[in-house]
This record gives structure tokens, sequence and C-alpha cells, in this order.
């Protein structure tokens, strides 16, 4: 994705409480395009692979029982210096250290229920793109 490119993805919780339309808003208009865009269901399994990386920490069960409570968004999304922007949008992991304005200190119920992903490396974007979406280079 060499740099333009990052994978997001709208939590159950946020799905759930009907916020969809409000956050791709705020993407949009903070410059991003959506490059590809899907409404999916993980099963816990999915959910423990997509978030891998956290299988030794002590909240790998909830994080897997949160992300597969419900439907999700995934998309892949495209704008200069896409990883480091998209981050700052949505703002701190614990929407309680959150800046104002950001899509978790306005949409981010907890630490765990907190709205929305976003990749923190081009590398990371390039793999959970691919996780949910094929032959997305090409959009
Ligand atoms: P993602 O965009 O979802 O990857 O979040 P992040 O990159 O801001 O944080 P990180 O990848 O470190 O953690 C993934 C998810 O695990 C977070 O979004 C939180 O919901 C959850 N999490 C992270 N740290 C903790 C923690 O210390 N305790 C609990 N209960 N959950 C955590
Ligand atoms: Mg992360």
């Amino acid at each position: 994705m060499s740099g333009n490119r990052t994978f997001s993805m709208i939590k159950p919780d946020a799905v759930k409480d009907g916020h969809n339309g409000a956050i791709l808003k705020i993407i949009e208009d903070a410059g991003f395009r959506i490059v590809a865009i899907k409404k999916t269901l993980l099963t816990p399994e999915l959910a423990g692979q997509f978030y891998a990386v956290h299988a030794e920490r002590p909240f790998y069960q909830t994080l897997k029982d949160v992300m597969s409570a419900g439907p999700i968004v995934a998309m892949i999304l495209e704008k200069d210096n896409a990883i480091a922007d998209f981050r700052e949008l949505i703002g701190a992991t614990n929407p309680a250290n959150a800046n104002e304005g950001t899509i978790r200190k306005l949409f981010a119920k907890s630490l765990e229920s907190n709205a929305i992903h976003g990749s923190d490396s081009d590398e990371n974007a390039l793999i959970e793109g691919n996780f949910f979406f094929s032959s997305f280079e090409k959009f």
C-alpha cells in the first residue's frame, strides 16, 4: 500500500449503536477515499486471527468476544500519510485519553468497545486489507 492506504474496521459496538453513517462522514470529510468497504461478521476464531499479535495479552479473550459480538464494517482507505493521519483521526486507544473531536472520543464506550480500528503500520495495513478483501490493489 506504500504509505497512502490504511485498513479500518467500525467495531460491533458502534455498528450496533447506528454510528456507521456518522463515522463514514467524518472519515470522508477528513479527506480519505473509501477504496473498499464491506459489512460482515467475525467469528471469535477470525477475531483471534486478526488480533493474533495480542494472543499473549490478558485481554485477548475479551477482545475476541467484543469483536465477534455483532457485525463490523471493514474498509480500505486512501489518503497521503494514511496510517498516521487516520490514527490521529480516531484518537487514543482508551477513549478517556482521546482528543476532542476524534472518532473514539465521540463514539467509543470504553477501552474494550472503542468504536473503530486503524492499522498501525503500512505492513499491517496490507495484511489486514488482505484479511477481508481480495484484489483490492485494482480498486
Ligand atoms: P486497534 O485499532 O483496535 O488495533 O486498537 P489500538 O491499535 O489503538 O490498540 P491495540 O492494538 O494495542 O489493542 C487492540 C485493542 O485491544 C484495543 O483497541 C482495545 O480495545 C484492546 N486493548 C488494548 N489494550 C488493552 C488493555 O490494556 N486492556 C483491555 N481490556 N483491552 C485492551
Ligand atoms: Mg492496534
